[in-house]
């Protein structure tokens, strides 16, 4: 919300007030003097004018999981364990998931109660590289290494997908590099090459990578570094 509408929300100031509380220097978000009427106000921001506190502001959590396979990545589920269930955290219902695994799938799985900066995470078009590590049942075929970059028609969407990067570590096993999430996409890649798809770990999300300190199961607080990888600067 706009800082200036913050204030006016405020049922002691009209207008007029609000204006001159903003130029007179009174108002400070997040502990910087705040002149700016369109300043963007959020659950998170700390608002105070003078001495006097108007919003705390709620804290801003932000968490990597090294998601185990056979746990649900969602938020609830009637019959599996869910990602949310593996933290030992205070308000997990405050909690989303900033992109989601397959059940099978292992590996970075983010999770925050900001929705600004999952969105940015998660957006199609963020062109954020996501990288797999992925184990076929059968040799892996060089061709999908140009195939794979030239984009595959997906036609449930009716789209091609986004140039990928393969590398061919193992005849088995491969790492792929991807910029957009769809549904399934890393088992439908190599299904379009019938070849399964029978291990799938993420090692990384744009800039955070997954801690290799993290056994399964096991999570950690982001580093004020990984959370800024995804903040409008
Ligand atoms: N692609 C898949 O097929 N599954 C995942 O869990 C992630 C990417």
């Amino acid at each position: 919300m706009r800082l200036d509408r913050f204030l006016s929300n405020l049922p002691r100031f009209n207008r007029q007030e609000v204006r001159q509380l903003l130029t007179s220097g009174r108002v400070r978000v997040d502990s910087q003097v705040c002149r700016d009427s369109h300043s963007d106000v959020r659950v998170f921001s700390r608002v105070e004018l003078d001495a006097e506190v108007l919003q705390a502001g709620k804290a801003a959590r932000y968490f990597m999981l090294h998601k185990p396979p056979g746990v649900v990545s969602a938020t609830e589920h009637p019959e599996h364990r869910t990602v949310l269930d593996l933290l030992d955290e205070p308000d997990t219902h405050d909690l989303h998931l900033a992109g989601r695994l397959d059940l099978n799938t292992s590996g970075l799985l983010l999770i925050t109660n900001d929705g600004q900066w999952s969105r940015r995470v998660t957006a199609p078009t963020g062109k954020q590289p996501k990288v797999y590590l992925v184990d076929t049942e059968d040799p892996i075929d060089p061709a999908c290494i140009e195939v794979f970059a030239c984009g595959l028609y997906f036609r449930f969407e009716d789209l091609l997908t986004q140039p990928a990067e393969l590398q061919i570590l193992a005849p088995r096993q491969a790492r792929l590099t991807l910029y957009e999430g769809r549904y399934h996409q890393v088992k439908r890649m190599f299904g379009h090459f019938q070849n399964k798809v029978v291990g799938l770990h993420r090692l990384s999300v744009g800039a955070i990578q997954l801690d290799d300190r993290l056994s399964p199961g096991q999570y950690r607080t982001l580093a004020a570094e990984e959370i800024a990888g995804f903040e409008i600067n």
